[in-house]
């Protein structure tokens, strides 16, 4: 980027100028928001006819799969390309290596063959990780003293993978922060001739406070109880760090690369998208999302507008795209927008 060097000073240069009307507000706009930009992240369970709402982010609903069809229809009808598949495991299935992320028959493998068979135009990404599926919560397998334990993990993790690419997923994404995951990931996918399954990479996943009602939402909140996820998921103070991880995942053979959560790390987005020129994407996770949620509720904020700006925000930070909750109202207001 040039620096910006005006030729000409106050009062013949005045910045206001092109502000002063729509058509020139528009004109000069720098970046925008489409549904295009947009991924729908929704929490999936058993039964017929669920809606069950998660308390700590209004709106937000954990549905069967038989609700989640009308879901991905709307999806469709507002141009929205993608739907997030986070699963609610049934809490007798969870155990500590977290085997039922395995299952050919487990909820997200009937959901994505499901989603597929009737809309196959639709994209579906599914997320890569064992916490809704530990009876520890954390998101890979532990050793006596809960120490993740890498290479275990990722091999489950493999197996994960494997699971949602044979029941027909269009993007994996990985979430655990393991080391190495990306190419154990890529080379079983490509053993199997999967060799069209993308790879969303969750590269720089901070251990974050903001994740806190997604762990609601999938249940693993009590099983994750007092402990933490420090030895794997980033710690906020890291910039640099961010940058190998990233550098690491993509020579693994990434197609994408995420950065979480959102607003708090733009500065992370933005250097992300410098350094590599990759498709890179921000989640606006939870916790985000049930602060704009609580705050407009009390009429402290206006919450489209707060919400529009945030996500044109991702835009503008470099982002080619936005995981958010927000997806379907935002979609909506940029239909009724034109
Ligand atoms: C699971 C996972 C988490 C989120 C996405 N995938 C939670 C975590 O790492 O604890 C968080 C999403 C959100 O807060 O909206 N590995």
């Amino acid at each position: 980027m040039t620096a910006f060097l005006p030729p000409v000073d106050f009062p013949t240069a005045r910045l206001r100028r092109n502000r002063r009307d729509d058509f020139s507000r528009r004109l000069v706009r720098e970046t925008r928001l489409s549904a295009d930009d947009l991924i729908y992240p929704v929490f999936v369970c058993e039964g017929r006819d669920v809606r069950d709402p998660v308390s700590s982010m209004p709106d937000v609903v954990r549905q069967s799969p038989d609700v989640l069809l009308r879901t991905a229809e709307q999806c469709l009808e507002l141009g929205i390309p993608v739907l997030a598949l986070f699963p609610h495991i049934d809490p007798s299935l969870k155990t500590p290596d977290g085997l039922e992320a395995a299952n050919p028959d487990g909820l997200i493998p009937r959901t994505v063959a499901l989603l597929k068979s009737n809309f196959p135009e639709l994209g579906v990404l599914t997320d890569v990780a064992l916490d809704p599926y530990t009876s520890h919560g954390q998101d890979g397998l532990i050793d006596a003293d809960g120490q993740l334990l890498n290479e275990p993990t990722v091999a489950m993790l493999v197996r994960q993978a494997l699971t949602h690419a044979q029941a027909g997923v269009d993007i994996v994404a990985p979430s655990d922060m393991m080391d190495g995951r990306i190419g154990a990931v890529r080379q079983a996918l490509d053993a199997q001739d999967r060799i069209h399954t993308r790879i969303m990479a969750y590269s720089a996943k901070y251990a974050s406070a903001f994740y806190g009602p997604f762990r609601d939402a999938v249940g693993s909140a009590a099983n994750l109880g007092a402990s933490n996820k420090f030895t794997y998921q980033m710690d906020p103070a890291n910039r640099l760090e961010a940058l190998r991880e990233v550098a690491a995942d993509i020579r693994e053979g990434a197609d994408m690369v995420m950065v979480k959560p959102g607003l708090p790390y733009l500065d992370v987005l933005r250097e992300v998208k410098n350094a590599f020129g990759m498709p890179t994407y921000a989640y606006q996770v939870s916790g985000e999302y049930a602060m704009i949620k609580a705050a407009s509720a009390n009429g402290w904020l206006d919450h489209d507008k707060v919400m529009m700006e945030s996500l044109l925000a991702f835009k503008r930070a470099g982002g080619d795209g936005i995981l958010t909750y927000f997806a379907v109202a935002a979609a909506k207001i940029l239909r009724a927008q034109g």
